[in-house]
C-alpha cells in the first residue's frame, strides 16, 4: 500500500468507463489485435506523434502483415519502410527482436512480461503496452502522456530528482485488474487529448473531481524553442543512367545502417572518384531531434557505372529499387525529385 492508493479507486474506474464512449478506437493497431500488431505500433508511437504513425503502421503491415511474415524480412527491408518516420534504432531493434523471436520462441509471440522485456526496443512501458493490450493482463505502463496524467492528478512535479520511481509505484497502484484493455488505452487517450501539455481541458475531463491539479493548471504560454545545434554535411552523389552509388553508413551515430551518399568528411573524394562529365549542386535542410543539418549534395553524373576500392559497403541501386533500401529522407527525396 502507498500514500496514493486512497485516491486511486475513481481513477481506475473512471477511465475505462470514459474510453468506452470517447477513445479513439478508429486507430488502425485498435483493429484487428495481435500482439504482433500491437508490438509493432508500440514501437513506432514511442517517439513519435499517432497523426504520423498511422500511414507508416499502415504500409507496415501492408508489407508484413504478420510475425511470420515478418521472420524472413532482412533489415534492409525493415529500414525501408521506417524512412521519414525517425529514429531508426527501432526498426534495426525490430528487426534483433525477430530474429530472437524465431531463435528462442519458435517464431511465436512471447506471453510473458519477462520475456518481453528482455526483446531489443521493449523497455518497462512498451512491455506493459503490449500485456494489457494484446494479452489484457493488468501491467502498468509509463509513457510521456501517463506521466503527465498521473503526476497532474496527484500533483507532483516530475522535474525532480529521482520521481521515475514513484511515478511507477503509482502507475502500478493505479492500474485496474478489471478492465485493463480500455484503461490502458484510455490513459492514452486521455493524456493525449483532454490532458494535453499545452491547454488541458479540465472542464470536460472524467477524473476533475479526484485530480490535484484541476482547473488550477495554467494555460501554457508558449515556450521559447531551444535552439538547436547545426550541422553542416556534403555528400557526394554519384549517378549513372538510373543507377545510384549509396554506401551503408555503418557509424554509430544517426542513420547507421542506412543508405547515404558518399560523405565526404569522411574520406577524400578524389581518392575514388573518376572522372565525371557533369555536376550540380543541391541543398537541403533536415531537422532531426538534437541536430538541424544543413546538408549539399554535389551531383555527379557519369557515363558508366564503375567499382570502388572502399571499407565501406556499396551499391549501385536502381532507381526503380531504391524503396527496398533504408534511405534517409532528406537522401530519398533528392533522388526522387532532383535527379
Ligand atoms: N501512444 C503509445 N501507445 C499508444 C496507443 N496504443 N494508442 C495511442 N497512443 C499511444
Amino acid at each position: 500500500m502507498n500514500n496514493y492508493q486512497a485516491n486511486n479507486s475513481s481513477f481506475s474506474k473512471k477511465i475505462p468507463c470514459w474510453y468506452l464512449s470517447n477513445g479513439r478506437d478508429n486507430l488502425p493497431w485498435r483493429k484487428n489485435i495481435t500482439p504482433y500488431r500491437i508490438w509493432i505500433s508500440e514501437i513506432m508511437l514511442q517517439q513519435t506523434q499517432v497523426k504520423t504513425v498511422i500511414p507508416f503502421f499502415d504500409k507496415f503491415i501492408n508489407k508484413f502483415p504478420s510475425l511470420k511474415s515478418l521472420s524472413i524480412a532482412s533489415e534492409d527491408e525493415i529500414l525501408a519502410l521506417w524512412t521519414g518516420l525517425g529514429f531508426y534504432r527501432r526498426a534495426k531493434n525490430i528487426y534483433k527482436a525477430k530474429e530472437i523471436i524465431k531463435g528462442e520462441f519458435n517464431n511465436k509471440f512471447p506471453e510473458k512480461f519477462e520475456d518481453l522485456i528482455k526483446l531489443p526496443g521493449i523497455g518497462r512501458s512498451t512491455a506493459g503496452a503490449i500485456m494489457s493490450i494484446a494479452y489484457r493482463k493488468p501491467y502498468p505502463i509509463l509513457d510521456a502522456n501517463v506521466k503527465r496524467v498521473i503526476s497532474r492528478y496527484e500533483k507532483i512535479d516530475i522535474g525532480q530528482k529521482g520521481i521515475e520511481k514513484d511515478l511507477w509505484s503509482i502507475s502500478e497502484s493505479f492500474t485496474p485488474n478489471k478492465s485493463i484493455f480500455e484503461y490502458t488505452q484510455g490513459i492514452m487517450d486521455l493524456g493525449a487529448t483532454i490532458c494535453s501539455i499545452k491547454s488541458p481541458e479540465c472542464e470536460i475531463c472524467p477524473i476533475n473531481k479526484s485530480c490535484k491539479s484541476a482547473f488550477s493548471l495554467l494555460k501554457e504560454t508558449k515556450k521559447t524553442k531551444k535552439v538547436k545545434p547545426k550541422k553542416e554535411i556534403f555528400f557526394t552523389l554519384a549517378h549513372s543512367k538510373n543507377s545510384f552509388l549509396l554506401f551503408r553508413k555503418n557509424e554509430n551515430s544517426f542513420w547507421e545502417s542506412l543508405w547515404i551518399p558518399f560523405d565526404n568528411d569522411h574520406a577524400d573524394k578524389n581518392l575514388i572518384f573518376k572522372k565525371n562529365f557533369s555536376k550540380k549542386l543541391k541543398k537541403i535542410k533536415h531537422a532531426l531531434s538534437h541536430v538541424d543539418l544543413d546538408i549539399t549534395i554535389e551531383i555527379l553524373n557519369y557515363e558508366r557505372t564503375f567499382e570502388l576500392q572502399s571499407d565501406v559497403e556499396y551499391q549501385w541501386i536502381k532507381r526503380n529499387q531504391i524503396h527496398n533500401y533504408g534511405l534517409p529522407k532528406p537522401i530519398k527525396t533528392i533522388i526522387e525529385e532532383h535527379v
